[in-house]
């Protein structure tokens, strides 16, 4: 028998406060995460990937509110925990590195105090044994100098090593699960490998799993086992890395692979990427949000959404389209 996933999300609805109502700017995401598997969560800026991840932590900023659907961890759903039960998952059962590091540790405070912080909550270490614990993490995540780096501020390293300081805390209380949201965006292309090269290692030696949210394709897909697409607030492709590089259906896939900077010899060749901008969340059409941009819409694609099909009858592989699945004919 296999054992049940790690994380179950199920038919995930956000809504948000706007001038003109509420709008859905999650639209009924459902994902599992695998115990020690990494999930790529892919999609264009305003897709939904942070927001998605802020409410499993109890994160949602002021407006947002989860308004249907459950997350299920440890035979416990996300969304209605207390919030000393909450502040235990987060750090202790997921850790989290997100873009900035500037603006998620406190200027003011020596970097080993930071890191001692949730082993000592979560741990109920001696700020001594927490100390030389965060000076193991620093090596660990390949900071030379270790502990030596503990008394410094967060302004005296550079963005690389904040990064990595980042991920450290992440992974203090070694939590089942770390999420990544964009953790290295900010940095120049030869850094982000080693972050990607890093992060791979510790799952290697640790066996986490992962939910790495990025919209480069490219970066992630040595790091990650599976990706699901986002557009507009819905998953519309999901697949094991190869099997949607090998053959990706969804329009919106295929319009992101085809704009992945591809090398050939010598040269880079920048593809052209999709045109146009998503549907603003609470103006999105009654149909497939992808429509208005996609070269391949037909009538039915403008009045109703299509459902997520198997692609060459595996489940582990789904795409919304109307065209490219078949899911027309069947219709028909
Ligand atoms: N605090 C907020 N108030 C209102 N809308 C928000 C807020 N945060 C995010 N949104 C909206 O929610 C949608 C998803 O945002 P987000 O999850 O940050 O996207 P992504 O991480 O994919 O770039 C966007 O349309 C964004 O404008
Ligand atoms: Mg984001």
């Amino acid at each position: 028998m296999s054992s049940s996933p790690l994380l179950s999300v199920r038919n995930l609805e956000i809504e948000v406060s706007t001038r003109r109502g509420p709008a859905k700017v999650v639209d009924g995401i459902s994902f599992d995460v695998e115990r020690g598997e990494a999930l790529g969560v892919v999609g264009e800026s305003g897709c939904g990937k942070s927001i998605t991840t802020l409410s499993l932590l109890g994160l949602l900023p002021p407006g947002a509110r989860v308004s249907a659907g459950f997350a299920l961890m440890d035979d416990r759903n996300l969304f209605t925990l207390s919030r000393p039960a909450l502040r235990k998952v987060r750090g202790g059962r997921i850790g989290m590195i997100f873009q900035d590091p500037m603006t998620s540790f406190n200027p003011v405070l020596k970097i080993g105090d930071q890191l001692i912080e949730p082993l000592v909550y979560h741990r109920g270490l001696s700020r001594a044994e927490a100390w030389e614990r965060a000076g193991e993490l620093l090596r660990l995540v390949g900071i030379p100098g270790g502990e030596a780096r503990l008394d410094n501020y967060p302004h005296e390293l550079s963005g690389g090593m904040r990064q990595r300081v980042m991920i450290a805390m992440g992974l203090a209380c070694e939590p089942p699960l770390l999420i990544a949201d964009e953790p290295t965006t900010a940095l120049d292309v030869t850094i982000q490998a080693q972050i990607v090269d890093l992060v791979k290692d510790l799952r290697a030696r640790l066996g986490m799993s992962i939910i790495w949210i990025t919209h480069d394709l490219a970066l992630v897909s040595g790091l990650v086992d599976r990706i699901i697409v986002l557009y507009a607030g819905k998953v519309v492709e999901e697949a094991l890395v190869d099997d949607l590089y090998a053959k990706p259906t969804h329009p919106y896939t295929r319009g992101l692979l085809a704009s992945l900077p591809t090398l050939e010899g010598e040269e880079t060749r920048r593809l052209p990427a999709i045109g146009g901008t998503p549907p603003d969340p609470g103006r999105r059409p009654p149909g497939c949000p992808f429509a208005p941009r996609c070269p391949l819409k037909v009538e039915l694609c403008e009045r109703a959404m299509p459902p997520l099909e198997p692609v060459d009858g595996r489940n582990s592989h789904r795409a919304a389209c109307w065209v490219t699945t078949g899911a027309m004919e069947m219709a028909a």
